[in-house]
């Protein structure tokens, strides 16, 4: 296996030299060459506890090098890790100028399937649930929410414009045979990113993968012995992809979420979910680890025991 990480500095010489010493093969790349010239003659820019040792072990074993040439590590590389700063600007917004920059430039080298992994902090995940009753515009590709708009940008030039505007969006497109002005981007009943919520503490924090379950349909007559009991009808179930919960949603009449309540099972990485004609759930479990053989995939039922 061989790796690129984009960007020498704190974040990057660590995470590669620690793959190195996994056994990976590892090239780091940095655009400030005087970094990559001492680098290369064992000069650390920082310091962690034992990285000088294990950036020496790996540089003399060739399984860690540094270059400036990002063409030739991504090529080489099947992942690539991007861990380019990402500095506040005076108003408090990140500076994404390097991430750009360094994204354009594996993106002009790429020869072949490749997996990107982001580590520098970028802005905020954009997770939402929404009740669709009726035909409406919920965002895409304007805006997140009515108050999170993307940007249009310009794919030749590189160069970002101004934020779209959620409340009167325009299609433009050359490619839309229907509405030009479109209706207000509508408010998610549940938006959310990799940090807690204060209203909603029950959905925890990290990844951003919302996964939209079933409502149970509860009946008196079905004989089972697993089926799931009556207080859960009618409720929609939320399963988080990379938070590994299941949450049932209480909502008003409106469909506003009145209230959440965190089903007492985790599954790994949930992927699908059906209840069956039996009342049980069934779930799909993507488990760890991606495009290889996962030991970890299941399809698991999830049964109603009632209490003795
Ligand atoms: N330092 C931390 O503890 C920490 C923890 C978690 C996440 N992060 C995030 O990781 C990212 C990197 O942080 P850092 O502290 O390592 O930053 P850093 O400033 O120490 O290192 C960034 C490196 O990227 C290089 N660079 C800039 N543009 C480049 C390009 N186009 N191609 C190649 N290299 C380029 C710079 O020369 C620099 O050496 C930031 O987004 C940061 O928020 C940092």
């Amino acid at each position: 296996m061989h790796i690129a990480v984009i960007g020498t500095g704190y974040v990057g010489l660590v995470t590669g030299a620690c793959f190195a010493e996994f056994g990976v093969d590892v090239t780091c790349v940095d655009v400030d060459e005087q970094k990559v010239e001492n680098l290369r003659k064992g000069v650390i820019p920082i310091y962690e506890p034992g990285l000088d040792t294990i950036v020496e072990k790996n540089v003399a074993a060739h399984r860690l090098s540094f270059t400036i040439d990002i063409a030739t590590a991504v090529k080489r590389a099947e992942v690539v890790f991007l861990a380019v700063g990402t500095p506040p600007k005076t108003d408090g917004s990140p500076d994404m100028s390097y991430y750009r920059q360094a994204a354009k430039d594996v993106a002009e080298a790429v020869d072949g399937y490749k997996v990107l992994v982001t580590k520098s902090t970028v802005p905020v995940g954009t997770g939402k649930w929404l009740v669709v009753r009726q035909p409406g515009n919920y965002g895409w590709p304007y805006c997140a929410t009515p108050e999170l708009p993307y940007v249009a940008y310009d794919f030749a030039s590189g160069v970002s414009g101004a934020p779209f505007d959620c409340q009167h969006p325009v299609n433009h497109s050359s490619h839309n045979t229907g509405l030009a002005e479109l209706p207000p981007v509508l408010e998610p009943e549940l938006a959310y990113s990799f940090n807690s919520l204060p209203d909603w503490p029950e959905l925890g924090s990290g990844g951003v993968g919302p996964m939209a379950g079933p409502a149970y349909v509860f009946s008196a007559e079905r004989s089972s012995a697993v089926k799931w009991p009556e207080q859960y009808a009618g409720l929609p179930l939320f399963y988080e992809w990379t938070r590994d919960l299941v949450i049932a949603f209480h909502l008003s009449a409106g469909g506003a979420i009145e209230s959440m309540e965190p089903l007492p099972f985790t599954l790994d990485n949930p992927m699908d979910m059906e209840f069956g004609p039996d009342g049980a759930l069934y779930a799909l479990e993507y488990g760890d680890g991606y495009y290889q053989i996962n030991p970890d995939a299941q399809l698991t039922r999830i049964e109603y025991v009632s209490a003795p």
